[in-house]
């Protein structure tokens, strides 16, 4: 039978995804966004509020589809697959009492405690933004302050290097949110390991490495994702066997305590001198990471979600010896001052040998333009980190004034800072 996929989401992520299962089934996609790159791959493809859990039920049932997959979080807040299943309907994602484990941060932070997960941070949670300012001031050391809810990556501020205590005291009290968590500020270098989870069974990714700060050298304010680099083999060079076996107890524990868990669990660690410590998780592929995921992945996506779906074993997950480094070209002035409207001159036969993965764009008469959100990426692969970073390199050598990209992404001499970073904080 061929199964009938209905994708939901329209960024570089479900672009991913959607090249992973479009060879395997036919592929319907919806989103808030026509995505050029996912209605090319799509047997349909329709504008939909997809955070609107009647209009995605109606739809799913106007296309018979046999199987839904949620790339974004957004749906998963709103409980879509939660109507998709009280409609007959499998999806492959987490419910919404089990997305809070990326949806809500207080929860995410008591859950760890209460479960006895590997990997916790000091931390406190207020409903009061007044008294989660007071103990930012209050405190000793260095912290991280998080709204509770969903802000895309960019509401967290740590102090430090990027602000004064006082200064995210002010921002506490100035924000609007209401609840906030307030964390021990992790040091070390960051790491994102996922699973595909269903049925108790838990099936872990290689590393990928994303880079969240919005300008070269990790300077600048929280983006959603500028690029990440992966590979060969599981681990990165600054990643060991170790770090890799904490990181998966902790999903592994997390499963555990959620229970029912089924969808992609992405944990992001801070590698510390103590070891992996959780940074967050989140209830989806990430973005950019899933661009370094799928593409290596061997085992066909569709089998995942088909044994997901039928409460089959997972199949074991093999992945080629490749790298890939994707880097995101993103409008001037993102994620702060974001400049959009600038025309798109890159296509899939311009990157060369780089896949082009499209994220926000707007189609008009006379082409593609930005919008104030990521636009595209382009990814590298090859046997090495170098080679792949080349190749991702020379597919951004003609971007467009009004657009720009970390091209520090996948270059040896950040590797190398990652390195020299983790063998101080080891004390090797
Ligand atoms: P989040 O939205 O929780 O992923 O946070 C966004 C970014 O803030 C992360 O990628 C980290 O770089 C940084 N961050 C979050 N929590 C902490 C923490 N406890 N210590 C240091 N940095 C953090
Ligand atoms: N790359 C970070 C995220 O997907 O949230």
């Amino acid at each position: 039978m061929t199964e009938r996929v209905l994708l939901l989401g329209g960024g570089g992520r479900e672009h991913a995804i959607a090249d992973a299962l479009a060879p395997d089934c036919e592929l319907y996609a919806a989103a808030g966004n026509r995505n050029p790159g996912i209605d090319a791959l799509a047997d349909g493809f329709t504008e939909l509020d997809t955070t609107d859990p009647g209009a995605v039920v109606d739809h799913a049932e106007s296309i018979d589809a046999t199987l839904v997959v949620v790339g974004p979080e957004s749906p998963l807040a709103a409980g879509v697959v939660d109507a998709l299943e009280d409609a007959g309907i499998y999806a492959f994602g987490p419910k919404q009492a089990d997305a809070r484990i990326e949806t809500d941060k207080p929860f995410q932070r008591q859950f760890m405690a209460d479960h006895d997960v590997p990997g916790q941070a000091d931390f406190a949670a207020f409903d009061d933004p007044g008294a989660a300012a007071d103990y930012v001031e209050s405190v000793e050391g260095h912290v991280a302050v998080k709204p509770a809810g969903l802000t895309g990556g960019k509401g967290v501020r740590v102090t430090g290097d990027q602000m004064s205590k006082a200064e995210a005291a002010e921002y506490v009290r100035e924000s609007g949110h209401d609840e906030w968590v307030v964390e021990e500020r992790l040091e070390g270098v960051e790491i994102t390991v996922q699973a595909l989870v269903a049925n108790g069974d838990v099936r872990v990714t290689p590393v990928a490495h994303d880079h969240g700060r919005a300008y070269e050298g990790d300077e600048g304010p929280n983006t959603g994702g500028m690029g990440s680099v992966a590979g060969p083999g599981k681990l990165l060079s600054f990643v060991t066997e170790d770090d890799y076996a904490a990181a998966v107890d902790t999903i592994e524990a997390v499963v555990e305590g959620l229970e029912d868990y089924r969808g992609v669990l992405y944990g992001q660690f801070m590698l510390t001198a103590d070891g992996p410590k959780v940074v967050e998780f989140n209830a989806r592929f990430g973005d950019p990471e899933a661009m370094n995921t799928l593409p290596a992945m061997e085992t066909p996506l569709l089998d995942v979600l088909v044994a997901a779906r039928d409460d089959d074993p997972l199949p074991d997950l093999s992945f080629s010896e490749t790298a890939t480094v994707c880097k995101y070209a993103v409008p001037d002035g993102y994620p702060t001052d974001p400049e959009g409207g600038t025309r798109i001159t890159v296509d899939e036969e311009s990157v060369g040998d780089a896949r082009l993965f499209y994220a926000s764009v707007d189609a008009r008469e006379d082409g593609l333009y930005t919008t104030t959100s990521r636009s595209f990426a382009v990814v590298g692969t090859g046997d090495t980190l170098a080679e792949a970073n080349e190749t991702a390199d020379a597919a951004l050598t003609d971007l467009p004034d009004g657009l720009r990209a970390r091209r520090d992404v996948g270059s040896e001499a950040l590797l190398e800072e990652r390195v020299a970073t983790m063998a101080a904080l080891r004390g090797d």
